[in-house]
């Protein structure tokens, strides 16, 4: 593997740590995230030409703060401190960090008080992000202030000499309009980093790190046909080939076609192992009368275990299985998402099942390949192992499936309609060049009989609501202000199309307050 500029992050915990070391990837330069004890010969083994210390939840002089080795500051190399991580170079090189009576929380702006470096080209005020209760009260040796904002007169420092800079605010979340230059800066210009590093030798290295994790064991995946599960599922192949099998659970709610392309995409295109398991009557029964969303979703939940299980029991035959691992296509805001939810049961408006819903007693050791990449990172890796657009570029589709698109009771003949219609949603959505520019688009059956007339005759028949948003991440939305003539001739085909929909609405809520799913 060639010699790629690098840069370490030292993790002190940021939640914000995965997006350094993205920035640092935009950049075109390898980033290495390290936890905050790692001692500094290790790093230097590392051969890096910069170091960045995260940010990070604690206090530098609280009892268990989590504090660097001391030797990272003798290594000769530049080093940024953000927020946590300036008070630490402040703490550890002599300065003072204190309690501050006024929190800095949100926006703000900086300016620049002298020339740097690491604020060429960007003007004397910046939009900044804060989120610190301490601060920086006195000055280290050597350093001097570049920068100030109304509560932080210590907002940005440098000493040029050790090439050490220390930033107060948030250069790497997008509240800091030009952080990202701002970073350029000290990796091009203070470290001296090239721009040699790209998505095709990342995946090289995430390929060669499966195969260190899992040597000669087998690994399982669930694979969904959804975007991230797919990409996992590409990747790990490439990875360790016919180690990996793929499980496909056909629950017998997806939508039209959607099992026959993942088995042509995977089993026949890719030749990954796969095993198919139709589960669909198993599912149906259980759904049987089931009209409330919740336990629709916990039902689907469930039973998903239970067919996921039995597959891989079958799959592994017995206590000596070469089946160790189990995959998830879990990304970085998953990550995030899951421990947020976790220590928030408000947070969950709806039952997920996707993230941490197998059960703890499967014997597996989990293998998250693309933890620690973003859902446009992830779409990048997918066409560049060569997954067809049609995956990479896919709609987001809920565990549960089209159930909770079908409102009150879920019959295979209401799977039949809303299958139908759904797919004129997509298929004229992408004719009209508009499916992969929103964020979801599909169709929702409801239980609501109204009076119609086709020909001579009178018809009394169900409603179809069509649901187009745009959204960045699902968590707010808003509904797409589609051309009538779309929003036409979708309703004239499923009214004149589907047997039992003789009534087409359009669905025009926002998120919040409604939500993206009718269930
Ligand atoms: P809501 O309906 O909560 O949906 O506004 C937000 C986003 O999440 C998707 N969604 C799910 N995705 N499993 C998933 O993988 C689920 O159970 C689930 N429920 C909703 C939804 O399609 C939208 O993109």
């Amino acid at each position: 593997m060639a010699e790629h500029s690098r840069i370490v992050i030292l993790d002190f915990g940021s939640q914000y740590t995965q997006v350094i070391a993205r920035r640092v990837r935009e950049c075109q330069v390898y980033s290495q995230i390290v936890p905050y004890h790692t001692p500094a010969k290790e790093i230097a083994k590392l051969n890096p030409k910069g170091i960045i210390l995260s940010g990070g939840p604690s206090s530098v002089y609280a009892k268990d703060a989590p504090h660097p080795d001391r030797g990272v500051f003798k290594l000769g190399l530049p080093v940024l401190g953000i927020c946590y991580g300036v008070q630490l170079m402040a703490h550890f090189l002599g300065g003072k960090v204190e309690h501050s009576p006024h929190r800095e929380f949100g926006h703000g702006q900086a300016r620049v008080t002298r020339k740097c470096p690491l604020f060429a080209g960007l003007g004397e005020r910046m939009d900044v992000w804060n989120s610190h209760g301490d601060r920086v009260t006195k000055l280290p040796t050597g350093f001097r202030i570049v920068a100030t904002t109304a509560n932080a007169p210590f907002a940005a420092i440098e000493d040029a000499k050790r090439k050490f800079y220390g930033l107060q605010f948030h250069p790497e979340v997008v509240h800091t309009p030009r952080g990202r230059e701002l970073l350029e800066n000290f990796i091009y210009d203070v470290c001296g980093a090239t721009a040699d590093w790209t998505m095709g030798s990342y995946i090289e290295e995430m390929c060669a790190n499966i195969r260190a994790q899992v040597g000669a064991d087998h690994v399982v995946l669930g694979l969904s046909g959804g975007v991230d599960s797919s990409v996992a599922a590409a990747l790990l192949h490439k990875a360790i080939g016919d180690q990996l099998t793929c499980v496909f659970v056909n629950n017998g709610l997806l939508r039209l076609n959607e099992a026959e392309t993942v088995q042509r995409v995977f089993g026949e295109h890719f030749r990954i192992r796969l095993k198919y398991v139709d589960a669909t009557a198993r599912f149906l029964r259980r759904l049987k009368g089931v009209k409330e969303p919740e336990r629709k979703r916990k039902i689907i939940g469930n039973e998903f275990v239970y067919v996921f299980q039995d597959a891989t029991k079958q799959l592994a035959g017995g206590k000596d299985s070469k089946f160790k691992w189990l995959a998830q296509g879990t990304l970085y805001p998953d990550v995030i998402e899951s421990v947020a939810i976790g220590g928030n049961p408000a947070a969950l408006i709806k039952s997920h099942h996707n993230v941490g819903g197998l059960p703890k007693n499967m014997k597996f050791k989990l293998l998250e390949p693309l933890r620690e990449l973003f859902k446009d990172e992830v779409r990048e890796v997918g066409a560049q192992l060569g997954l067809p657009r049609e995956i990479v570029q896919r709609q987001p589709f809920p565990g549960p499936g089209l159930a909770v698109r079908i409102l009150g009771e879920i019959t295979r003949e209401r799977l039949r309609v809303l299958r139908e219609a759904d797919a004129i949603v997509v298929s004229e959505m992408k004719a009209a060049d508009w499916y992969y520019k929103v964020w979801q688009s599909f169709a929702v059956l409801l239980p609501v009989k109204s009076v119609g007339v086709m020909g001579d005759e009178r018809t009394y028949e169900d409603t179809c609501a069509v649901r187009v948003v745009e959204s960045q991440d699902g968590m707010t939305a808003d509904w797409v202000r589609l051309p009538n003539d779309l929003l036409a001739r979708i309703s004239n085909r499923i009214v004149n199309e589907v047997k039992g929909i003789n009534r087409c609405v359009y669905d025009i809520t926002s998120k919040p307050p409604g939500t993206i799913e009718w269930e």
